[in-house]
């Protein structure tokens, strides 16, 4: 297997943007070019983080406190980060996340309100710095991400109930925080068929490996 630089890259953008397709195809193309892939998702990706995800998006839990919210997912995402993440990159691959600290940047500390800088701390504090080589931002209009999560006929959970306003609210706060790491994050068109895209993801992938 070569070894590239960049083994640590996340998928970032609002509900409905085809990540999990475009994160199954990447990874199908570089285990065909020879290197070992390990995919997860937050919140979740371990057994523990997964018992934080119920609690966070039990529809029964609407008064949860937002800085609450993000400390469980900040909570979640250290223990997916030790158990499964650090491990697989010690091992050799390359691994690729659907999501992680630039969700909880967008979600909570921009949409939420409750401040960019203050998640990015509790974050930083949470993963000791370990942050991704490469994040691409997949960026969809509001309203072709809830039509596109209508189609796929996918459960609702507490979030997606949220109104449209806090859809682009959530993609305010992504631009803001790409533009705050624009050596990381690479912006991709989402507003594209899912074959433009991911032409778009492999070939930021493949120059950056
Ligand atoms: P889920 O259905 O698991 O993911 P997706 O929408 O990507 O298919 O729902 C995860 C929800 O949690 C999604 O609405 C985004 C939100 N979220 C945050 O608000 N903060 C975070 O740090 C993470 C990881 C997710």
């Amino acid at each position: 297997m070569k070894m590239g630089e960049k083994r640590f890259i996340t998928f970032e953008g609002g509900d409905g943007t085809g990540k999990t397709t475009l994160i199954e195809r990447l990874a199908k193309d570089l285990e065909s070019q020879g290197y070992s892939i390990l995919k997860s998702r937050e919140p979740g990706g371990s057994r523990i983080s997964e018992q934080i995800r119920n609690v966070i998006l039990n529809i029964e839990n609407t008064e949860m406190d937002y800085m609450t919210e993000a400390l469980l997912y900040a909570a979640s995402r250290r223990q997916h980060l030790q158990e499964v993440i650090k491990p697989a990159i010690n091992n050799g691959k390359i691994v690729i996340l659907d999501r992680y600290v630039d969700s909880s940047l967008a979600y909570q500390g921009y949409a939420r309100g409750i401040g960019i800088d203050k998640v990015y701390a509790i974050n930083n504090y949470a993963i000791d710095g370990f942050f991704p080589d490469l994040t691409i931002y997949i960026d969809v209009a509001p309203e072709i991400g809830i039509s596109r999560i209508k189609n796929n006929h996918r459960d609702m959970d507490r979030l997606d109930l949220e109104k449209i306003e806090f859809h682009k609210k959530v993609r305010e706060g992504y631009l803001k925080v790409s533009q705050m790491f624009p050596e990381r994050i690479k912006v991709v068109d989402g507003n594209k068929t899912i074959d433009e895209i991911y032409s778009e993801v492999k070939k930021i992938v493949l120059s950056e490996l």
